[in-house]
């Protein structure tokens, strides 16, 4: 075992586009677990866009991270001592213990079944997965033979959206950035359709391809491609914010959707929506998903960097789109 515990902790908020040197590693003692608590040794870091975000001291659905704490995020890790009932060494489980290399946690980490994929975990079978499901089933309520429009569709959320809609019935149609992406959209994941943000006119697309509107507007993206849709839906559309990631990283007030009025006129609904006010009914999507997976029905990507130290970098890929599938870091 390691004689230290490394750290990534925040040294300063971020303005605009964060940098590597936002953070900074420190090395601390590994701690003991008192009474009821364990020991864990993190293995996988999940990277999320709304990370950024949490940076940030404005409102949010959660408080921001402290500047000299460590960064927040959610993990599968191992249990090397144990002082809690029912967790014993070598138990896997996952739970928000930051980034770091060991942390103490207590009964809220959710233990892992024997054998489970970590990746999986982290992604089709983790929070990546329920936000798709609830997102799209719960916000969205999309009908059979509704045409449903994903942006960051190659991304781990946007694919599985895309999927389930299909699954559903629908017509599924992915925004992504880069020709390698939107191949994968239409030849692996069986969308109907993908427009590259990156090289087309995503308005005109998107005009050519819901030549009767957008019937489920599934939204990860926000900015002008929010826009776009906005332009486009159907009567009695539903808009599902989901994220907002091509704003994360812009700095002042960043503009609103100039089309929004179109909501009125078409009878529309915008509606946001948190994974956390999910999580009770997790195992109804994790049933479905899993069922639907092993039926060849879903297909995901992760992708996976390794080492502690590229922890900064690795959470930057997502705001260039350099990840392809859910962004993982191994440690
Ligand atoms: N509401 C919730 O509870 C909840 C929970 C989880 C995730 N989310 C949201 O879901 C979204 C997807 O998250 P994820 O974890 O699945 O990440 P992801 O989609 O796997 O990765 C992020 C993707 O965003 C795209 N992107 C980055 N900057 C962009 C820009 N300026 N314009 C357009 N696209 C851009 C990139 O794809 P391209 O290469 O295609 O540009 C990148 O690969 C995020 O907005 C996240 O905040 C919400």
């Amino acid at each position: 075992m390691a004689e230290t515990n490394r750290q990534w902790r925040l040294r300063k908020r971020p303005v605009g586009m964060l940098q590597e040197s936002d953070f900074e590693l420190v090395n601390q003692p590994i701690p003991q677990p008192d009474q009821g608590q364990v020991l864990v040794r993190t293995r996988f870091l999940s990277m999320e866009p709304a990370m950024r975000r949490w940076l940030d001291d404005v409102p949010n659905y959660m408080p921001p991270v402290e500047i000299g704490a460590v960064m927040r995020g959610t993990s599968v890790a191992e249990v090397v001592a144990s002082r809690l009932d029912g967790y014993s060494p070598g138990d896997r489980v996952t739970g928000m213990t930051g980034w770091q290399e060991y942390a103490l946690g207590d009964a809220g980490l959710r233990k892992l079944p024997d054998g489970t994929d970590p990746t999986l975990a982290l992604s089709l079978l983790g929070v990546t997965g329920i936000t798709a499901y609830f997102g799209l089933l719960e916000i969205g309520q999309p009908k059979e033979g509704d045409t449903v429009v994903v942006s960051g569709a190659a991304g781990a959320t946007g694919s599985v959206v895309g999927q389930i809609a299909r699954i559903k019935g629908c017509r599924a149609i992915g925004i992504a950035g880069g020709a390698k992406k939107c191949a994968w959209l239409t030849e692996k994941a069986g969308f109907d359709a993908a427009i590259d943000y990156k090289s087309e006119d995503v308005g005109e697309r998107l005009s050519d391809l819901c030549p009767d509107g957008i019937d489920v507007f599934f939204d990860n993206v926000g900015g002008d491609i929010l826009d776009e849709a906005l332009a486009r839906i159907s009567r009695g559309a539903r808009v599902v914010i989901c994220g907002s990631i091509s704003r994360s990283n812009l700095e002042g007030k960043p503009p609103g959707p100039a089309n929004y009025y179109n909501l009125v006129a078409q009878r529309g609904r915008m509606q946001g929506f948190v994974v956390l006010d999910f999580l009770g009914r997790a195992g109804e999507a994790i049933a479905d998903l899993s069922r639907w997976a092993g039926e060849g029905r879903l297909v995901w990507e992760v992708d996976v960097q390794k080492g502690f130290e590229n922890a900064p970098k690795t959470l930057l890929r997502l705001y260039s789109g350099a990840n392809f599938g859910k962004q993982l870091l191994e440690l």
